[in-house]
């Protein structure tokens, strides 16, 4: 009787060796890893069919079969650690991030010029004792013309064309006067003295001269013994601290249904030195704002008895005064976003 054959177990791991070598890739591990590991495997089917082997020679098959496991296991092992080890490799040289490009410079933003000439009137009415009063965009028609003295259908509401909302009596300001309500409201019965800046709101046609929003400074002094003299010393005053001390200034008698009486203000043309330019349409001034002693209807609905108290105010359009200053000619690149436009300030 010839001796019962060992499997093959020294074929099946120089077979499985050797394929190995072709494997490059983790699908292909696999597959080499069914073949020569997995459950019908010669080595595994050897391993498995030991107990059918005559006694004598199983302890010896054992042995050969489990070294040629462990030689196959191994070499898995390192070849699965050889082939992690190129992938990573690969995906760092494919999704390389090139640190030498130059980045985008940061650029510098700077005040908007609106602002920067805000900030200039602040400054000049602080130091005259003027706080910085804020009151809202979104307004009543009672706030924005009822309490100022201009009821429903007076001609005067033809001066201010209006963006209504779809809810009634809700409206955007107009100007900034109704803060002067809000205000006097506040701190009545004691004296004020506060600048109201803000946006305001004009449902108009945009022109050159005109856009639908712009800000509006408005001031308010309450006090006993105000009078005329204090609006004209004060408004006199800011004009020579915001535009220089040899600044000419004019009254004109004017009409706002809050005023009374009502004035403007020119002052005279920068650019020319009043001698008459483009600028100033060869007037040789530039009307710079409205003004007025508060109208005693509007003292009493801000809660003030007008025979104790009285007071004037005054409201400007500081856009309009830096496009004279800064000679831009179109109201329109303030609030048009261009930058070639805003970092020339
Ligand atoms: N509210 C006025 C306007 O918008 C300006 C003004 C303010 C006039 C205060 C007098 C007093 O034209």
């Amino acid at each position: 009787m010839t001796e019962p054959v060992l499997p093959d177990l020294e074929s099946a791991r120089v077979d499985g060796l050797s394929a190995l070598i072709e494997v490059h890739t983790s699908e292909n591990l696999a597959l080499w890893k069914t073949a020569h590991l997995g459950k019908s495997s010669p080595v595994m089917l050897a391993l498995s069919g030991l107990g059918k082997l005559p006694a004598d020679i199983r302890p010896r098959a054992g042995q050969l079969a489990n070294q040629a496991r462990q030689a196959l296991e191994a070499a898995y092992e390192e070849k699965s650690a050889a082939i992690r080890q190129e992938n990573l490799l690969r995906t760092l040289e494919d999704d390389r991030v090139d640190i030498t490009l130059p980045g985008r410079p940061a650029r510098r933003g700077r005040l908007h010029p609106a602002m920067q000439n805000l900030r200039d009137i602040y400054h000049v009415f602080a130091e005259m004792g003027f706080q910085v009063f804020r009151s809202p965009d979104v307004e009543t028609d009672e706030y924005n013309f009822e309490l100022l003295n201009i009821p429903a259908h007076h001609p005067a509401r033809d001066m201010w064309q209006t963006f209504y909302t779809t809810r009634p009596g809700v409206l955007l300001r107009t100007h900034t006067s109704p803060g002067q309500i809000w205000a006097m409201r506040e701190r009545a019965p004691e004296s004020i003295r506060v600048i109201l800046p803000g946006m305001c709101y004009r449902y108009e046609q945009i022109t050159t001269r005109s856009e639908i929003q712009f800000h509006q400074v408005e001031g308010l002094m309450v006090g006993r013994n105000v009078t005329f003299a204090d609006l004209k010393g004060t408004l006199t005053d800011f004009a020579r601290r915001m535009f220089g001390d040899s600044v000419r200034t004019r009254f004109r008698p004017s009409y706002f249904p809050f005023t009374e009486p009502s004035a403007e203000m020119d002052v005279e043309c920068f650019l020319c030195g009043g001698a008459g330019c483009t600028v100033c349409k060869n007037a040789g001034w530039l009307e710079i704002l409205g003004c007025g002693m508060v109208h005693p209807v509007v003292l009493s609905n801000g809660g003030y008895d007008p025979e104790i108290f009285s007071g004037f105010a005054f409201g400007m359009g500081p856009e309009r005064i830096t496009m004279l200053r800064r000679k831009i000619d179109d109201i329109r690149y303030f609030w048009g976003n261009d930058t070639r436009f805003l970092e020339q300030f």
